[in-house]
């Protein structure tokens, strides 16, 4: 099926997936707001925290950060990684609404740690909504305090106007820079997948899946309503 997909369109991998470099992300407006404050951040060496729904696009927005398990040696290894060779060293902990009590309070020891060395290291926690309120909860005041950036990423991530430059940029990855959407197919998957990336990349897929099955070159409105048709149905299973 996949294969079938993409000897038709003549892609040289999957578009849709998660595998697309930073350099070619699409530059949405809550993309390049998330991109700004975090270079801000890193310059800061500071806390942020990074939040946002599920397939909002938090991981695709910091790719090029490491995630680290939260062991006690992190704190000298990334010091000695800043010391030895002058690297900004950024601490990204995704997932981190699973974080445990002890390892939130881990976390405040290295920030605590930094403010007294001056060492460089920024911390990023990175998570769903339900981040924001743990750290609002009276045993994290401490947490809280120190937070220099909040930076939620909006819903929809990407909106209307942006869908079609969207679609394009994964499908530019993927080797073709021409139209294979529709404005009605375009219109339709924003819409159904509420701007979240993760949504429109699972119905993008189907669509061209549709349209590749009834033999169209481009996927149009109906092949659209086919991936959703099928979304709604794999959903019920
Ligand atoms: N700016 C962007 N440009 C291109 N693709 C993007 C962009 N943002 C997100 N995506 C796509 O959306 C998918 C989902 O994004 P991501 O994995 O970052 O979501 P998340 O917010 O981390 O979700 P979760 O809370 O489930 O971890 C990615 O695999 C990527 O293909
Ligand atoms: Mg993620």
């Amino acid at each position: 099926m996949i294969a079938n997909l993409q000897a038709h369109y003549g892609f040289t991998c999957m578009p849709f997936t998660a595998s697309v470099p930073a350099s070619s992300l699409f530059a949405s407006a809550a993309h390049k707001e998330a991109v700004a404050r975090l270079r801000w951040l890193i310059s800061a060496r500071g806390l942020g925290v990074l939040t946002g729904e599920v397939g909002a696009g938090k991981t695709g927005k910091a790719p090029c950060f490491y995630t680290a398990d939260l062991i006690p040696q992190v704190e000298a290894a990334l010091a000695a990684e800043a010391d030895e060779r002058n690297r900004n060293v950024i601490l990204a902990i995704d997932e981190s609404h699973m974080l445990t009590g002890d390892q939130l309070e881990a976390v405040r020891m290295i920030t605590n740690h930094n403010l007294d060395s001056g060492s460089p290291l920024t911390v990023l926690l990175i998570g769903q909504p339900t981040l924001r309120r743990r750290l609002r909860v009276g045993d994290m005041a401490a947490l809280d305090q120190r937070v220099q950036l909040r930076c939620v990423i909006p819903s929809p991530a990407v909106t209307a106007a942006e869908a079609d430059g969207y679609l394009r940029a994964h499908l530019a990855h993927a080797g073709r820079s021409d139209t294979l959407f529709s404005d009605d197919a375009v219109r339709v998957i924003h819409s159904c997948a509420r701007g979240m990336p993760r949504a429109i990349n699972r119905l993008a897929t189907t669509a061209l899946l549709a349209a590749c099955t009834a033999g169209k070159t481009i996927a149009d409105e109906s092949s659209a309503r086919t991936a959703i048709a099928e979304d709604a149905a794999a959903a019920t299973d």
